[in-house]
């Protein structure tokens, strides 16, 4: 390293420059879209640092080799320590009224899909599920939920359902009752989702930049909540203009609190607070629009 590169950098366990940096925040906007400024070096020096050791790597630029070198595993974990996986059950509650309207709105005969693109530990999917059940009075819903994210260790633990008990506090003791088994013995403390709940989601990483989605539509809804902030303009417009042809004419979008869709406005049009329809949808009964796309697409496909 030279000195003056050296000077200005504390004192680390591993040695850590600007220009590591500069390629680590390369390789995952590659990967992942996630644009890193450089505001986030430390970030990114210690949620890393921790593969250095496991891999018993002295140095940064050695780490970053090995993920260039075209090592599957060490990609996925170099992806999975630099994503940002904050959820939580219910986040941005207003959210889920809306989707409640928009379930009662939709002709009964015909399954419901709902796409959670970036599902972090699984809480929003589980929301989605929770809402829907409430909505329709039971778990036999005729409805799928696919979640997806980038990140297989969230993935995981999303598949295992098991949270702390922290995690659903907020949550009211019907809601706890109805959807939730409580720990005993070694799981004191962690609070598990009903199998019957879990059954409502299925689970499978996507990457939203790969260019080959294994989800297919016609959705219902779609969550893309709180990913399109890591992303800039130029990847949340492609993204977005890939995901309009996966809803149906009556399908809503939902984003996160901090995020809007300005610039593709030619694509999605606001209709509530966080909450756009496809820019020009003709005013057609959801369930009518439903019937039509479902002639071409059927709902089986979502499984392809
Ligand atoms: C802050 S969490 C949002 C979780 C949830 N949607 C919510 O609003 O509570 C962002 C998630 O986006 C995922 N993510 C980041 N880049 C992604 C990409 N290129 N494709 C798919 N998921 C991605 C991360 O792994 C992370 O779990």
């Amino acid at each position: 390293m030279p000195a003056a590169e050296a000077a200005q950098w504390p004192c680390r366990e591993f040695p850590y420059t600007e220009g590591d940096f500069r390629r680590a925040a390369e390789l995952i906007f590659r990967r992942a879209g996630i644009s890193l400024s450089s505001a986030k070096q430390d970030l990114v020096y210690s949620r890393l640092v921790r593969r250095l050791r496991e891999c018993r790597l002295g140095s940064f630029s050695e780490y970053l080799d090995l993920v260039e070198s075209g090592d599957a595993a060490e990609l996925q974990a170099f992806t999975n320590a630099l994503t940002t996986n904050l959820t939580a059950f219910f986040r941005e509650e207003h959210h889920f009224e809306i989707l409640v309207k928009h379930l009662q709105s939709l002709a009964r005969d015909v399954p419901i899909s709902i796409w959670c693109a970036a599902s972090s530990t699984g809480e929003e999917a589980y929301s989605i599920a929770m809402a829907a059940v409430e909505c329709f009075g039971g778990f036999k819903v005729p409805l799928r939920i696919v979640a997806s994210d980038i990140d297989t260790q969230v993935l995981e633990r999303a598949q295992a359902g098991v949270y702390t008990a922290d995690r659903i506090e907020r949550l009211s003791t019907e809601r706890v009752r109805r959807f939730f088994l409580r720990g005993t013995g070694s799981q004191q403390g962690m609070v598990r989702v009903r199998d019957e709940l879990r059954a409502l989601v299925r689970f499978e990483q996507l990457n939203l930049l790969s260019p080959d989605w294994a989800v297919k539509g016609p959705f219902d809804a779609i969550f893309c909540r709180n990913v399109l902030i890591y992303f800039d303009k130029a990847t949340q417009a492609t993204v977005l203009r890939r995901m309009a042809p996966l809803m149906h004419p009556h399908g809503l979008l939902f984003i996160g609190h901090s995020e809007s869709l300005f610039h593709v406005a030619e694509v999605f049009t606001l209709q509530g607070r966080t909450v756009y329809n496809l820019t020009g949808t003709r005013a057609t009964s959801a369930a009518s629009s439903r019937r039509s796309a479902l002639a071409v697409a059927p709902f089986g496909a979502l499984r392809g």
